[in-house]
Order: structure tokens, then C-alpha cells, then sequence
């Protein structure tokens, strides 16, 4: 049987999807550049190996990465059938060319694709770029009190191994949520609760620009997220993780009792 190209086997989804298609029995190339297989997407030269003997990918791109074409190419002519891209929500309003390139791209790849629209990940708040802000006991996000639907890392990296190995997912775009909208303030109040730490949150543009000023983010990035950050709009939350997994979606605050238990 061929292999399932796993890429950012080491971040955070890729992770996941990894233990979930080990946990299948399936033969699985976990890639990065740190990963058992390398890839690494400024080296072309560790492409071709990475995709020798593949028959689907886990395509992410790391943060501020572009999807290579050239990538694409190279996977369906190596005999890539099937392609499941992480990708974003709000996107869109938010006007993430990178993303909605990616998505193009396994779009008009020819193979069967499916993309799996993430909301933010639980995980941006122990293992990612919020962890910093919450282990100091503020964090500063300008979106004020609009309601996001956090999604656990599990079920995103649940739902791209169904895609990944069953058939019924091609062309569909999963928009993956956890079980309920929270705003940022509600999510930092359950993980005050599991943690017993008071969280402060900042929801203003001037938060968010001394929260980056005081890490020395440059003004003019700063700037650009938060005219980018204006235009999200309240992302309720969807059955898809419950409708492709067949199990509930887990709820931020089981995540927030399981994150500081680790
Ligand atoms: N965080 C959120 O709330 C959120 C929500 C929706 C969508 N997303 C999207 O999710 C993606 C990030 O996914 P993630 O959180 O699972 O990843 P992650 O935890 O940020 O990890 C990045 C992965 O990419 C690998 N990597 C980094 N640079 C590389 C390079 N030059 N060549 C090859 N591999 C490289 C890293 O491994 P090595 O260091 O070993 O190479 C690592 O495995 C981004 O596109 C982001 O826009 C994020």
C-alpha cells in the first residue's frame, strides 16, 4: 500500500496526523526538516524523496510559507492522488493570499483534494505563540469580544486522516470548529478556571500594539495585523468534526483541564 506524505510532521497538526494514521496501521513519511524524512521547502532537492512512494499528502505550509507550485507539480507527477491541505477560516474576509493561493492550487491539482479550513487551535495557547502571553498572565489580541469557534489540534488532525483514508471527502472544504463560538475573553476565563491563574485580555488595538512593541515586533507588521485582524467577523461554530469523525468535537474547556494537567 502506499504511504501518507505527512508534512510538518513536527508542528503541531502534522503531529497529530502522524499519531492518528500510526494508530490506522497505515506506513506514514513524517516530513519537515527536522522530521524522520527531510523536506524542507527552501531545499527542492529533498522533495522528490520525501515523495517517493506517496499516494497522499498532509500539505501544510508553516507560517508565512507560501505553497510552492512547483510542490504540487512535482506530488502529482510522483503519482500523489490524493491531497488534504490545512487551511484557514476567514480567510476570505481576511484576505490571506498565501492560503487562498494554497487552496487554488490543490484545487486545479487534478487530484482528488479536500481542504480543511481550521479556526484557531486551542494549541495556539500551550504549545504556540500565545504561551508566552499566558504564562505572563495577559494577552492582547484586537479583536474585541467577537466569538470564535477554537478548534482543538486533535480534530483537525482527526479530520484530515479520515480524508486522508477514506473516500467520500474529495472536493469538500471542511470549515473545522470546536463544539461552540467563544470570545477571546471567555476562552482565557476557562483557562483561568482549569489553572487557577488570572489571565487579563486585551481586545484594543493600543493592547495589541504594546503587547508587539514590548517583544520588539516591527510597528509596520503590527500595524498590518490589526487592519487585518478588523476585518474578522463572529465565526459560529460547525458540525464538521462530529459529521467527518462520527465523535463530538472537543470543548475548549476540556482542552484548557488537559493542557495544564500537561
Ligand atoms: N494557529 C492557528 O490558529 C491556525 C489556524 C488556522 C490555520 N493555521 C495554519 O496552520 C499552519 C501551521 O500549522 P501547524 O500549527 O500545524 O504548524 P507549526 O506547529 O507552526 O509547525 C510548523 C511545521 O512546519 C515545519 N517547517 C517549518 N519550516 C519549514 C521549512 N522551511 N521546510 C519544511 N518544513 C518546515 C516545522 O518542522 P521543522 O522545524 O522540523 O522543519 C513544523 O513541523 C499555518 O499555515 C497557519 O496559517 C493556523
Amino acid at each position: 500500500m502506499d504511504e501518507i506524505l505527512v508534512l510538518g510532521a513536527t508542528g503541531t497538526t502534522g503531529k497529530r496526523v502522524v499519531r492518528e494514521l500510526q494508530a490506522r496501521g497505515l506506513a506514514v513519511r513524517a516530513a519537515s526538516r527536522r522530521g524522520r524524512v527531510r523536506f524542507d521547502w527552501g531545499e527542492r532537492d529533498t522533495w522528490g524523496p520525501a515523495l517517493a512512494g506517496a499516494g497522499a499528502v498532509y500539505l501544510m505550509a508553516p507560517h508565512e510559507l507560501p505553497v510552492d507550485p512547483e510542490f504540487v507539480h512535482e506530488a502529482v507527477a510522483h503519482g500523489v492522488r490524493r491531497i488534504v491541505l490545512l487551511s484557514s477560516r476567514g480567510i476570505e474576509e481576511m484576505g490571506d493570499e498565501r492560503l487562498l493561493g494554497a487552496e487554488a492550487l490543490v484545487r486545479e491539482s487534478g487530484v482528488e483534494w479536500t481542504v480543511v479550513r481550521a479556526d484557531w487551535f486551542n494549541q495556539n495557547f500551550d504549545e504556540g505563540f500565545f504561551r508566552p502571553a499566558i504564562e505572563a498572565g495577559a494577552l492582547a489580541v484586537p479583536v474585541g469580544d467577537i466569538r470564535q469557534g477554537f478548534v482543538d489540534a486533535d480534530d483537525i488532525a482527526a479530520v484530515a486522516a479520515v480524508a486522508l483514508t477514506e473516500d467520500g471527502h474529495a472536493g469538500r472544504t471542511y470549515e473545522v470548529t470546536g463544539p461552540r463560538a467563544l470570545s477571546f475573553g471567555e476562552a482565557l476565563a476557562l483557562i483561568s478556571d482549569a489553572s487557577g491563574r488570572p489571565i487579563r485580555f486585551g481586545g484594543t488595538p493600543d493592547e495589541y500594539r504594546a503587547q508587539q512593541d514590548a517583544i520588539g515586533m516591527p510597528r509596520e507588521r503590527t500595524e498590518a495585523e490589526i487592519e487585518a485582524f478588523a476585518q474578522l467577523k463572529d465565526g459560529e461554530a460547525t458540525d464538521d468534526v462530529p459529521n467527518v469523525t462520527g465523535r463530538a468535537a472537543v470543548d475548549f474547556a476540556t482542552y484548557a483541564t488537559r493542557a495544564w494537567a500537561t
